[in-house]
């Protein structure tokens, strides 16, 4: 058994930038994910092609075109950045929400500066606050656990199972009368199973912020993901599908709590543009924040938009290509998907007997310029430091000084069978601009090393 220090020590739990958390983890086992083609010649038998590089990159800015530069021009020419107001007449963040609410499914879309501000929005639309408690995954981003935080409410974890995302019996185990809300995160690219956590979550009462952030355009049996639940949010920072580099979105179906999410993305004010939406206003005015979107960044979103489709059939081809190609192989099984069809396919994920055998896995795909890696983008929460701690802005901060609060204890204890998970699972990152050579390069590859070609 390892010590809470070793676990908590993992380069997972660092405070690093994103950036550099990715690129650890690509990189923790050796090569570098991209490669030359001269390098990478010969590795695969089944076909004499050159290999072109194999670098997963950036799934937005791969589709930028003139379309984005010409909206950009349109806010500059216009000198009216700023969404209300202007010598111009801003339209882009507004078109760009009415744009995104259709495509996601829902009456109402607010655009926000990240994906951190919506699950701040959405957690101040259900009024979550002191007392209260909220359940999250423990393996997933920070945000998901901050925006609890800052609300003063108390996180509870939940494990994952090997969907990655939340266990709905674990979820189910973890509430108790203070539980307010649950969110499921779609992490990695795959929709969490939604039919049998909506189903608990309704029977007991609990509101339901999906966070899509991970799973831009995805879907659950039919249903864009972020329409299912209460509310839904995203995130458009440049590791996602649609990108303005940073940018989110909250949308739901309810007037009242997109109203409550509006006032708190502004200062608490609910202008004419969200009453009309809305019917009226509904609720009175309360101290909110500033995580306005500027009509640029609506600009490119709006752009963005039309090809996410196109990036999704790009990824998705890949990832079916290679999961059909490793499927069944002795000794890997791969990631349990609650609906296959609504996979944006940014990855795909196994499993393996062990940590070690993960490792000696990862280090020999990498050695053959398949871009291999430990689970990354998410952090196993109840981990991290200053979570174990329960450290936060003020000594007396609310969500750890009631009694419940004091109570709760995280670490490795709360949370077995997600370590468990993560130390087994490897990951195969795929890009939009992936060929039928370089995925037939991953499946042989991949294939040698559990038919026994690659395991001296
Ligand atoms: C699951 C999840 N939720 C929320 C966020 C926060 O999004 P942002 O970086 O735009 O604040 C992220 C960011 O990576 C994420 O992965």
């Amino acid at each position: 058994m390892k010590t809470l220090k070793e676990v908590v020590s993992r380069p997972t739990a660092d405070r690093v930038s994103r950036r550099q958390f990715l690129a650890a983890s690509t990189a923790l086992l050796g090569a570098a994910s991209t490669v030359t083609s001269r390098a990478a010649e010969g590795t695969s038998a089944a076909n004499a092609d050159p290999l072109p590089p194999i670098d997963p990159g950036y799934v937005g800015p791969a589709f930028f075109d003139a379309r984005e530069r010409e909206a950009l021009l349109e806010v500059w020419e216009s000198r009216s950045p700023f969404r209300y107001w202007g010598p111009g007449q801003p339209v882009k963040v507004r078109e760009f929400e009415e744009a995104f609410a259709k495509q996601m499914g829902t009456r109402f879309a607010l655009g926000v500066t990240s994906g951190t501000a919506a699950l701040d929005c959405a957690v101040a639309a259900l009024g979550v606050g002191p007392g209260d408690e909220v359940i999250v995954p423990a393996y997933t981003w920070w945000s998901d656990y901050t925006c609890v935080v800052h609300a003063g409410a108390l996180p509870v974890f939940a494990e994952i199972d090997r969907t990655l995302n939340l266990d709905p019996e674990d979820f189910a185990r973890r509430i108790t009368p203070r539980t307010k809300a649950v969110i499921p995160v779609h992490l990695l690219g795959g929709p969490c199973a939604m039919d049998p956590i909506l189903q608990v979550a309704r029977e007991r009462r609990v509101a339901v912020i999906e966070d899509c952030a991970q799973c831009v355009g995805g879907s659950y049996r039919g249903r864009r993901l972020g329409s299912l639940g209460d509310l839904g949010i995203y995130s458009f920072q440049i590791n996602k599908t649609i990108t303005s580099g940073e940018g989110g979105a909250v949308v739901s179906n309810d007037p009242l709590l997109y109203e409550r999410a509006v006032r708190f993305h502004d200062m608490g004010s609910f202008r004419s543009l969200f009453a009309e939406r809305t019917g009226g206003a509904r609720a009175p005015v309360f101290a909110g924040e500033n995580f306005r979107m500027s009509e640029f960044t609506g600009a490119v979103l709006g752009a963005q938009l039309t090809k996410l489709d196109q990036m999704l059939a790009a990824l998705r081809t890949s990832a079916e290509t290679i999961r059909k190609g490793i499927e069944g192989l002795p000794g890997l099984r791969l990631r349990t998907q609650p609906d296959p069809a609504g996979d944006i396919g940014t990855g795909v994920f196994f499993e393996v007997a062990s940590r070690a055998e993960r490792d000696r896995c990862i280090r020999a795909l990498q050695q053959q310029h398949v871009p291999a890696a430990t689970l990354t983008g998410s952090v196993l929460l109840p981990l991290d430091e200053a979570v174990v701690a329960k450290r936060t802005r003020h000594a007396a901060w609310p969500s750890f000084t009631s009694p419940e609060g004091r109570a709760i204890r995280y670490g490795p204890e709360c949370c077995p069978q997600t370590i468990e998970i993560f130390d087994r699972f490897v990951q195969i990152r795929i890009g939009p601009r992936y060929t039928p050579r370089i995925n037939d390069h991953i499946v042989a590859v991949i294939r040698g090393f559990f038919t026994g070609a690659a395991k001296s």
